[in-house]
Order: C-alpha cells, then sequence, then structure tokens
C-alpha cells in the first residue's frame, strides 16, 4: 500500500497559455489537454513529454481567492505534485490518524471515457498540496473534463525532446523540520528514507544545508527534503534565498529523466534553456577521479564538459545530471536533466558541486551577500 508513481504536477500561473508555451518551447513538451471550469472561474492546460505531464492553472476572473490568494505571495509556482496511488482509502485514513489535513475528501470524478477518485491533502509546511488519485477506470487523455486540444504551432515544429519520466522532486523547508517531514511521508504515503546528507558534507564559506531522500519501494517516486544549516556565515544560504523569494516553503526542482543527455541538453540549449556553469576544475578532478576506476562512460569527456554535466558514480554505473537556471524572475523554481546508467544512487559527489554552482550564481545576480 504505496504511492506507485508521480500523476503529474500542477503550477498555479497568472496566465496558463503563456506559461505552458514556455514550457513546450523550452522542453519540448506536447500541449494536449485543457479543462474550463463551469463557471469560466478557471482554466487548466495540459502539456505532456514521455511520462512527465505539467498542468498549468490559472484564474479566468478576479475573485478566485484561492488561486489569487497564492500568487500574490508566490508568483506563478508548482502548488501540486499529485501521486497515483492503488487504494485511496487506506492514504487518507493514516493521513487523518497522523494529523494531516485534508483539504478535499474522496470524491468520484467522471466523464464519458470513465471515472477516477481523488482527494487533496496540505503538506506539512508551506503551500503545497498534494492530489492523491486512484483510477478507476478511467481511459481518457489525462483526467475527467480535460478536452483534447491542439500543440502550439512552433512547439509542434520544433518537435518533441525525448523526456522519460520524472526521476525526482525537491522541497525546501525552513531549518529543522526535514526529520518530521521525512516521518510525514513515511506515515501517509509509504515513503522510506533512501539517503542523506549533512552539513559536514556540504557546505561553502557562506552556507551550509542538509538533505535527506524519501522514496517508494521502485524507486519511481523520489523526494528530496532540504533545509538550510545556520552557521556563522558571511552571507544569505542559497535554500534562505529560496524560501525568501518563493515565500516560503515549496518545490526547489523538479528533474527530467532522459536516456541521450549529451543531444538533448544541447537542443534544448538551441531552444533557450539557460544552464548552470561548471568550473573547469571539476573536469580536471573528474579525469583523475574516473582513471582510478574500471567504470566505462560511453559518453566522451568532450561532450560532458561542453555541455557542462555533473557526473557520479560508483564501480557498476554512473549519472550524468545538469540544473537550469531559475524558470521565473525570481531564483526560485529550476529544472534538472538526468541520466541514469544503472546508477540508482543520488548524484551525493555532486551535491557539494552544484550547491557551489548554485552559489555563483547568487553571486552573480548579487542576492548572497545580506
Ligand atoms: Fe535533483
Amino acid at each position: 500500500m504505496e504511492v506507485s508513481n508521480f500523476h503529474h504536477v500542477e503550477f498555479t500561473v497568472s496566465n496558463a497559455l503563456q506559461a505552458s508555451f514556455w514550457y513546450c518551447v523550452n522542453f519540448g513538451f506536447e500541449k494536449f489537454a485543457e479543462r474550463k471550469a463551469k463557471n469560466w472561474k478557471t482554466n487548466e492546460i495540459a502539456i505532456r513529454n514521455g511520462k512527465v505531464i505539467l498542468v498549468f492553472k490559472c484564474p479566468m476572473l478576479s475573485n478566485v481567492k484561492e488561486l489569487t490568494d497564492d500568487l500574490i505571495i508566490h508568483g506563478d509556482f508548482i502548488k501540486d505534485v499529485a501521486y497515483s496511488v492503488d487504494n485511496i482509502e487506506n492514504v487518507v485514513q493514516r493521513i487523518l490518524e497522523s494529523n494531516g489535513f485534508i483539504l478535499s475528501p474522496i470524491k468520484i470524478i467522471s466523464d464519458k471515457n470513465g471515472s477516477v477518485k481523488i482527494a487533496k491533502i496540505a503538506s506539512l509546511q508551506g503551500s503545497l498540496v498534494h492530489s492523491i488519485i486512484q483510477n478507476i477506470d478511467y481511459k481518457g487523455i489525462f483526467l475527467p473534463n480535460f478536452n483534447s486540444i491542439e500543440n502550439f504551432t512552433l512547439s509542434q515544429k520544433l518537435g518533441r525532446i525525448p523526456i522519460l519520466s520524472l526521476d525526482h522532486v525537491v522541497e525546501n523547508y525552513d531549518e529543522d523540520i526535514t526529520e518530521s517531514v521525512a516521518d510525514w511521508y513515511g506515515k501517509i504515503l509509504n515513503l522510506t528514507r533512501f539517503w542523506s546528507i549533512d552539513d559536514n558534507q556540504v557546505y561553502t564559506n557562506f552556507s551550509a544545508l542538509k538533505a535527506q531522500i524519501v522514496s517508494n519501494s521502485s524507486n519511481e517516486v523520489q523526494v528530496t527534503l532540504v533545509e538550510p544549516v545556520p552557521q556563522n556565515t558571511k552571507g544569505r544560504g542559497q535554500i534562505r534565498e529560496y524560501l525568501d523569494f518563493h515565500g516560503g516553503p515549496g518545490i526547489q526542482h523538479i528533474a527530467f529523466k532522459v536516456d541521450s543527455i549529451i543531444s538533448i541538453v544541447a537542443e534544448m540549449r538551441s531552444r533557450g534553456v539557460q544552464f548552470l556553469d561548471i568550473p573547469d576544475s571539476y573536469y580536471d578532478q573528474l579525469a583523475k577521479r574516473l582513471d582510478g576506476t574500471p567504470l566505462r562512460v560511453k559518453e566522451s569527456l568532450e561532450d560532458i564538459q561542453k555541455q557542462q554535466l555533473l557526473i557520479d558514480f560508483d564501480e557498476n554505473g554512473y549519472l550524468l545530471q545538469t540544473f537550469s537556471k531559475p524558470m521565473q524572475d525570481r531564483p526560485s523554481l529550476f529544472v534538472e536533466i538526468i541520466q541514469r546508467n544503472n546508477f540508482n544512487g543520488f548524484g551525493a559527489g555532486n551535491f557539494k558541486a552544484l550547491f557551489e554552482a548554485v552559489e555563483a550564481e547568487q553571486q552573480k545576480r548579487g542576492t548572497l551577500i545580506q
């Protein structure tokens, strides 16, 4: 009895048409479905790429308080990470037992293509919520009452960039809470602790963080929980920066899994996606690190450096990953592209490299020093 998969990720935005266009063009998604509320209060546009579905929901009238209140605080942001479950009654029961907050109890929604059961719960801290969805017999394109729509002409012309699935999501929190959040995900969604890293490993002269990863048994659902660690620091750490600009805890990044990261990142760059710069010293050290192992990396080190990818590995396999610059004006949400070659780990060796690369960006935009 546990979550089986990410179902979709829902953004609250002020303009779903434009936001969905931006993700379609930059990341090779296809616009495919739309749901207008009967009273014309909200519109939702769904885009897909591989198994990843992103939904953009916006208010259509000025009095849609549940959306406009959030937009004032956060701007455009990820409101809902929705999970597929195989027994929704059990999940809701566990939430009630662990004093969880149910925003919307189980209901059945249907159209001519069948029905699903859906409930919505609050997360432990911040505006993030989780829809919990159990399919009954639904065979339509997405969810009941979403109608099929044409893709954008430009994204049709540019073509799809082959993304496979949502690899993981990362949630940023305030200090001293991720332990209880990890327990909470364990209790309600049966996600178990997979790995953790602390401030002795991830720090710079300016700031530090710690993180925990929880996952389901198949590892298809992985959630990282990150919090800042206060120190005698000279500046505002990147998790604090996120909390300040996002307006509280929330989703820091989502990771798209791919299987040919070199060409995919090159294509995304050509469409305008900007990725973090990795210092040359990382690649000098990498050549030495790889020299000492029997591991064979099929991509050339030259291509890896050209696309500014990070690599982590053990004796059996490796992963390649890269991180975009922020997806909006605020330095809050970003996107990761990840390729796994027989490696289920978490880029532990890269956590510090990422931390330093983000901090270099902070320094450039002038938000590091308070
Ligand atoms: Fe990540």
